[in-house]
């Protein structure tokens, strides 16, 4: 078996059991475990960038250094320089830290969440020149499931109860949480912000499996359950908090949004009130609030039955 087939049978090999499980650390953990066995490398494991320096994570092998500074050694490197490091011969690398003398080669993948690196996933050779673009390809793609493929996205469409009831209907939906958003006050209650005095609308945090439902088709949903030109009111609801908009951490999510926006303007032939914008804080509201519409289910709803029905059907 050539060393790209070893990879290819590895990569849903690794998708596979990390399965069901959310927490990057144990994530981190099983797949240190199976990459070092199914690979046979020497050290293999992760650094967690944490409060401004890489510390050590999960790992298989011998005992290693614990803690990194950004820009030092090969691993600080790629966390500085953003990309993955493959080194042929450790004691030709600058500032090379021998956590062992035994290593001589060895490739540093940063890890990355919301265009931010967070860690990096570190592999030793005892040899000289083990890794090449082959592992460069492969371990990029496995460094990428540690966080899984979950994405998320935060709408606000009026009073959160409904639409959190709407938005955890659809299929590929894993976690919703109802809270306040992009307001100046920090930790508010509910009676603040009802109070329309602290700037944060009401917004429904969702988490989505981007290969069972796509960003597109989750704001084409959303866009059921708002009047996009009413500003700041949605049914009987009325005041800034239950202004409509979508927030985003990930960059990359707004193209595709904006799009959507875009269309739906044009086709009404009016500039819409929803608001596309960084989220610049959540904060979760109170329990009661949280899947209010099961706790209560004839409580109050600005939105009709039927559009459940939407959410179910996609
Ligand atoms: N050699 C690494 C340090 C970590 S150990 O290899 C496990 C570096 O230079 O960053």
């Amino acid at each position: 078996m050539t060393k790209e087939e070893k990879y290819q049978a590895l990569v849903p090999k690794v998708a596979a059991l990390l399965t069901g499980e959310p927490d990057p650390v144990a994530r981190m953990a099983n797949m240190a475990a199976l990459l070092h066995q199914e690979m046979g490398f020497w050290w293999t494991g992760f650094y967690r960038v944490q409060d401004e320096e890489l510390v050590l994570g999960p790992f298989q092998g011998p005992v290693a250094c614990t803690r990194i500074a950004f820009g030092r050694g090969v691993c600080g490197t790629a966390w500085k320089e953003r990309r993955t490091v493959v080194v042929p011969d450790v004691e030709q690398f600058p500032g090379h830290i021998a956590c062992s003398s035994e290593s001589r080669s060895e490739i540093v993948v940063p890890l990355w969440q919301h265009n931010e690196v967070t860690g990096v996933l570190d592999i030793d050779s005892r040899e000289l020149g083990t890794f090449d673009a082959v592992d460069q390809k492969y371990l990029e793609k496995i460094a990428a499931l540690v966080y899984g493929p979950q994405r998320e996205i935060w709408f606000a469409a009026g009073c959160f109860w409904g639409a959190q009831k709407f938005f955890k209907m659809i299929e590929g939906v894993e976690f919703t949480e109802v809270g306040f958003c992009n307001g100046w006050v920090q930790n508010p209650t509910y009676e603040q912000v009802y109070t329309d005095e602290t700037g944060h609308a009401e917004c429904v945090h969702v988490r989505y499996d981007p290969e069972r439902v796509s960003l597109q088709k989750l704001t084409r949903l959303f866009f059921k359950i708002i009047d996009p030109l009413s500003l700041n009111k949605q049914g009987g609801d009325e005041g800034t908090r239950y202004r409509t908009g979508v927030y985003f951490v990930a960059e990359d999510q707004v193209p595709g949004i904006r799009a959507a926006l875009d269309r739906t303007a044009e086709a009404l032939g009016q500039p819409l009130a929803v608001e596309l914008l960084p989220l610049r804080n959540f904060y979760r509201a109170e329990e009661y609030h949280q899947d209010y519409l099961e706790k209560n289910p004839g409580g109050y709803c600005h939105l009709s039955p039927a559009i459940f029905k939407i959410a179910e059907e996609g």
